[in-house]
């Protein structure tokens, strides 16, 4: 045993790395709902029937005939929430302590990576049941995937496999979820770890004298034992009181009012409430995506200090700037849904322009505005200047998300 765990931790560790809150232990709780999921897949695959015609009734002869049928679906659906809700807070934990720069910058990609991944097994997954919820909150998606410029038309019949949502569909689905996916997941965890021990370990941050080195089983292992069981509880508590939702089946003619996208695309199908679509689909989310995994290759003035937030200004200047992300966004949507629409006023003008380049450069003139009129103050080094920029996406993108989850009815109309 004491082998085994040497192949993951090095024998000793810095005791300043044990602290809860360098890491909050996410990026081990990640893993561990990787192993859950793997284990509550291989049981459900025992009874899961990939056709149109018997997946639905698949899932509820597990749910009432089979011992345990249920809350082991139960704890495949949350765990898999909570993966994708675990992964993302560790991405921002490894931002916000500066640990994505400098050896750690091919982990950050390989992280990224993994964020994709862990996305698009949530969004494979989502289709299985063919049930209502199911069947229309991914013909939303693979709508959305039809607005990519260029290819998206093609793209979409690819993955759909015709016009409407098919057998063909939930085969492709299902291969995904169950064999390419995972795998991929697991080679890039494991590679990430990897990755974490060549790095030396978490980053942590300098003092004056050398680091004290411990032995890493007890006091490590002993906190991850901790994790664990904490984890374990809350996924176990959770999935024997919340049924994962089923609603009935899957009914081609009969479309959901509203509908919605899976929850973690709801901001995107928020954003083509206010865009033009290639700007919703494309050209925001991938600028968005770029602009992640350029990060690690800016030229910084200093290396990675492990400090939280940089410096107390970085912290002021996040602050500030997660209050302007807030207040602009909701703006943005309140103005555009009730008091202006551009495509509206700027009739006979193409709607990519109107509708696109017009609101783009207006939300830009105002972060230009918001930065010289207010974040020079603060005369930002070049990382903290790095580190608004993230702020202000992220929480922009996490306004969207709230507002498409809670605040769209029937017909997306907004209220509550
Ligand atoms: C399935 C998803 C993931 C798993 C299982 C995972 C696992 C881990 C673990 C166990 C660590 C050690 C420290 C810690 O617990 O925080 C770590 C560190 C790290 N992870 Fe992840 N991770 C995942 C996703 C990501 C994502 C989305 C990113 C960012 C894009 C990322 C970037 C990093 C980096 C750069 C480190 C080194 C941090 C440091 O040295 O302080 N990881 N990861």
């Amino acid at each position: 045993m004491r082998n085994i765990l040497l192949h993951i931790h090095p024998a000793k560790v810095p005791e300043t790395s044990l602290r809860f809150d360098r890491t909050f232990g996410l990026g081990g709780m990640a893993a561990l709902l990787v192993v859950i999921q793997f284990i509550t897949g291989i049981l459900l695959r025992f009874y899961y029937i990939p056709s149109p015609a018997e997946a639905y009734d698949s899932i509820i002869f597990l749910k009432n005939q089979v011992l345990f049928g249920q809350f082991i679906r139960n704890i495949h659906y949350w765990s898999g929430v909570l993966l994708l809700v675990i992964a993302f807070l560790h991405f921002l934990r490894v931002f916000f302590t500066g640990a994505y720069r400098e050896i750690r910058k091919s982990n950050w990609l390989y992280g990224l990576g993994l964020l994709f991944l862990v996305v698009f097994l949530n969004f494979t997954g989502y289709l299985l049941p063919w049930d209502q919820l199911a069947y229309w909150a991914i013909t939303v998606s693979t709508n959305i995937i039809g607005y990519l410029p260029l290819i998206g038309e093609s793209l979409r019949t690819m993955i759909v496999g015709g016009k409407e949502l098919n057998a063909g569909t939930l085969q492709t689905f299902y291969t995904f979820h169950t064999a390419v996916l995972p795998f991929l997941l697991l080679f890039l965890v494991l590679y990430h770890f990897w990755r974490v021990r060549k790095a030396g370990g978490v980053l942590i941050p300098e003092t004056r004298e050398e680091a004290r080195m411990v032995p890493v089983n007890p006091n490590l292992v002993f906190r991850e034992f901790i994790v664990v069981l904490v984890l374990l509880a809350v996924v176990f508590l959770f999935s024997a009181l919340f049924n994962a939702p089923l609603l009935e089946k899957a009914n081609p003619a009969y479309s959901m009012n509203p509908t919605k996208a899976p929850w973690y695309f709801a901001g995107v199908q928020e954003l083509l409430m206010h865009f033009h679509p290639v700007f919703a689909s494309f050209i925001i989310p991938a600028g968005v995506t770029v602009f992640f995994a350029w990060l690690p290759f800016l030229k910084f003035n200093a290396p990675p200090n492990g400090l939280w937030f940089i410096s107390e200004k970085g912290k002021q200047s996040a602050k500030s700037t997660a209050v302007f992300a807030i207040l602009v966004t909701l703006a943005g949507i309140l103005f555009n849904e009730y008091i202006l629409n551009f495509e509206m006023i700027l009739t006979g003008v193409p709607s990519f322009i109107s509708n696109g380049i017009v609101p783009l450069l207006i939300l830009l003139l105002f972060m230009a505005g918001y930065y010289r009129f207010y974040l020079k103050k603060f005369t930002l080094s070049k990382e903290e200047l790095a580190q608004a920029i993230f702020v202000f996406l992220m929480v922009a993108f996490i306004v969207l998300t709230i507002i498409g989850i809670f605040f769209r009815g029937k017909d997306m109309e907004l209220g509550l």
